[in-house]
């Protein structure tokens, strides 16, 4: 396994071009994806085509160093979902975008909170991060709660994509949070 980081746990990997399945069925359950496209899947070929050969590209783009990665439980191995570390395509590679989509049967374990506790430490203390953003839907209540509890703060509303208006809730639009470096050392 081509580890990226370990917790207590879970452990981190980087993607492989045999893990279309795994990220076909995460996005095939309709309440992991109820805060992203309203509960459609993602085509099959739209993954296998699209989202898997840019998650390699990633690592080609960025030393393997950002990107997105696939969580597994130590105990076990199950596949969890995935966390994401990473830059916009044109952007800083100082400022990083945390996010995370976790398989339904891993939720209230505290699994989101300890992977981006982890992913925050990482990137502030070995990658050379200043800031690191994360964005969510108003009414994403989960989402919102494992920002708060990794005392990122409320930076600012944002509208909803277009792309997104049929999700329940996007009348009320986004929001932003943000840390930087420094309130990561002095939380
Ligand atoms: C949002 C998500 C990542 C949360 O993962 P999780 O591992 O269950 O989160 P945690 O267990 O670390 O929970 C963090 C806090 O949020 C709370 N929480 C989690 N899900 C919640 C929900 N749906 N409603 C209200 N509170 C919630 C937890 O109770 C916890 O607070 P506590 O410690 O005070 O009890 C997970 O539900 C998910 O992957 N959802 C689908 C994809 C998604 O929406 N991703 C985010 C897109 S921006």
């Amino acid at each position: 396994m081509d580890t990226y980081l370990e917790t207590e746990r879970l452990t981190l990997r980087r993607f492989t071009s045999d893990d279309a399945d795994l990220l076909i069925e995460l996005d095939s359950d309709p309440a992991v994806m109820r805060y992203l496209t309203g509960g459609m899947p993602t085509p099959p070929d739209i993954v296998r085509e699209r989202h898997l050969p840019n998650i390699l590209s990633g690592y080609e783009k960025w030393g393997g160093d950002l990107g997105l990665f696939a969580a597994h439980e130590k105990d076990g191995g199950a596949f969890i979902g995935w966390f994401i570390l990473r830059p916009e395509p044109q952007g800083p590679l100082d400022e990083v975008e945390l996010g995370y989509r976790l398989r339904r049967a891993a939720w209230g374990k505290g699994y989101a909170t300890e992977g981006s506790r982890a992913l925050l430490a990482k990137a502030f203390t070995e990658l050379g991060v200043r800031m690191v953003w994360a964005e969510t839907m108003s009414v994403n209540r989960g989402s919102r709660n494992v920002m708060q509890k990794l005392e990122m703060s409320l930076a600012d509303t944002i509208p909803t994509p277009s792309d997104m208006e049929m999700v329940e809730g996007s009348e009320l639009g986004g929001v932003r949070y943000e840390i930087t470096k420094e309130q990561w050392e002095q939380r």
